[in-house]
């Protein structure tokens, strides 16, 4: 049986020019999914950390967009499960970075079961996660500043710079008491 290994000589530098200004737009990324028994607990809900992954990859496909080069999940705010998911559901998830920093990112993801009968959408859960990004070798990397282009988005760039303030006071709270 053959197996895929990432090495990292098969890897690539990120391109001349990536640094650019970048949209909101252009980070949008939606994924979907059909729940499978092999997702769910035994009442036939989606478990809660098959979620999470899911979350964490459409969170990853909007920063590896934004960036233009690897990411590494730094962190995942707390998240609000509002409704269950069920075997057969049809998941989407919705996701665009935020607002860049430094080397970090932060992203929205929203995610929805789609009723393919009758076409609405249910809103079931939204994260917020973290994201660096990192060359070949791990090394951080400067991230391309976001450009807002309306008041939504402007709203959520001004919201995620509160909550990095927030993330850095618990981070410093946590190192104090060790
Ligand atoms: C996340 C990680 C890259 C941070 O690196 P570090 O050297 O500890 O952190 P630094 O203090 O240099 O911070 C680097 C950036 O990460 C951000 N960051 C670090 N920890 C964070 C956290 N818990 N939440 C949000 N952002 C965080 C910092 O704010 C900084 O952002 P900026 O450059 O935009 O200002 C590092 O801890 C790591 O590699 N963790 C493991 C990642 C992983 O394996 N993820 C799962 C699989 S992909």
């Amino acid at each position: 049986m053959s197996a895929i290994v990432y090495h990292p000589k098969n890897m690539i530098e990120p391109m001349e020019g990536h640094l650019a200004p970048r949209t909101v737009a252009e980070s949008k990324s939606e994924m979907a999914e059909v729940i499978l028994p092999n997702d769910t607990n035994p009442l036939g809900n989606l478990l809660g950390g098959r979620l999470m992954h899911l979350i964490d990859i459409a969170g990853a496909m909007a920063c590896h967009r934004h960036s233009r080069s690897y990411v590494v999940t730094a962190s995942m705010d707390h998240i609000d499960f509002l409704a269950p998911v069920h075997v057969g559901d049809l998941l989407i998830l919705c996701s665009s970075v935020n607002r860049a920093f430094r080397t970090s990112m932060e992203v929205g993801v929203k995610v929805w079961v789609e009723n393919y009968m009758s076409g609405t959408r249910r809103h079931v859960a939204s994260a917020y996660l973290t994201f660096v990004a990192v060359d070949r070798h791990g090394n951080h990397l400067p991230v391309p500043q976001i450009v807002t282009e309306n008041e939504e988005e402007k709203r959520r760039f001004e919201d995620a710079g509160r909550r990095r303030e927030l993330r850095k006071a618990e981070s410093q709270r946590k190192q104090t008491k060790k």
